[in-house]
């Protein structure tokens, strides 16, 4: 009988990760014999674990800050998000080699449809922020079919290169101009930290964002961003940031253990716990 599957998750520092306590419960609700280990591994060290890797005993696993262009740059055979985001979050094996792909936008789009499906229905967004993060969104968004998206951000240049790199759909602007471009917005998305426990609120004002406006964060700690707890106040539907960070999690599980696993409530609240 083969080895039962192991899978990790690579970054410096790792101790933050919470992959861990997710692809462990999936394994045990399952009642699988794999293992999911966190490996601290320095920059200067990891193309040296990627150059063993398809001759190890590992079946593949995460790679998060600060891997996931080096993964990308050295891994030859990548998945059409990663393509599009430029970075992988996931490597696995196919017939000994290494293949690797990004599921953060699939994790985006995931979340948003167990919260509201409706959100595909939309047309145009408002993303705050222009970093790792945000390319997953853009490419989520311009696969789900929105025609026009503000990308706001405190560094402009780092949108205007996004804007370049996604095409013409993509509009840099000013963080000064959120609340005016969130007029228009089916959707507001806020990919930059602000809101995360410890930081300073993202400050928007949803007062001209239209009724049926959707407002999501990939701020999961905690769980209710000021953005959020304002917009539920204002009646607009939102999305908290949890589900994408579980979704991601789905297809890699599949690739190394071979189970598609699922996103549940008692799931949810086995991480909630931990926040
Ligand atoms: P991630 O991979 O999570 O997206 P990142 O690449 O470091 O992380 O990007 C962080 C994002 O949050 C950026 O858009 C950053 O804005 P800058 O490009 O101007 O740095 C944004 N951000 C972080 N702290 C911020 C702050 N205090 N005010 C405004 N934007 C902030």
């Amino acid at each position: 009988m083969a080895d039962p599957a192991r899978a990790f998750v690579a970054g410096h520092p790792i101790g933050h990760s919470r992959s861990p306590l997710i692809h462990r419960f999936w394994l045990d609700r399952l009642g699988l014999a794999g293992s999911y280990e966190p490996l601290d591994i320095a920059p200067d060290d990891f193309p040296f674990f990627l150059a063993g890797l398809s001759a190890s005993n590992w079946a593949g696993g995460n790679v998060t800050i600060p891997h996931k262009q080096t993964a990308f740059a050295a891994i030859d055979k990548r998945d059409a998000a990663a393509e599009a985001i430029g970075a992988v979050n996931t490597i696995w094996k196919e017939r000994g080699e290494l293949a690797a792909g990004n599921t953060d936008a699939y994790g985006f789009a995931a979340n948003l449809d167990d919260w509201t499906p409706q959100w595909r229905a939309g047309q145009r967004a408002l993303v705050i922020g222009a970093g790792g993060a945000s390319r997953a969104i853009l490419h989520a968004l311009l696969q789900a079919g929105y025609r026009h998206i503000d990308l706001a951000n405190r560094t402009r240049d780092r949108a205007a290169e996004l804007a370049d790199l996604f095409g013409e759909s993509i509009h840099a602007a000013p963080l000064a101009a959120i609340d005016e471009r969130a007029a228009d917005a089916d959707l507001v998305v806020n990919t930059t930290s602000l809101g995360m426990s410890g930081e300073p609120p993202l400050m928007l004002d949803l007062d001209k964002v239209g009724d049926q406006a959707i407002v999501t964060d990939i701020v999961y700690a905690p769980l209710v961003t000021p953005m959020l707890a304002a917009a539920r106040d204002r009646g607009l539907t939102v999305a908290d940031g949890l589900g994408m960070l579980l979704h991601q999690a789905v297809p890699g599980f599949e690739r190394w253990f071979g189970v598609r696993p699922l996103v549940t409530p008692d799931l949810r609240a086995h991480i909630v716990a931990d926040l």
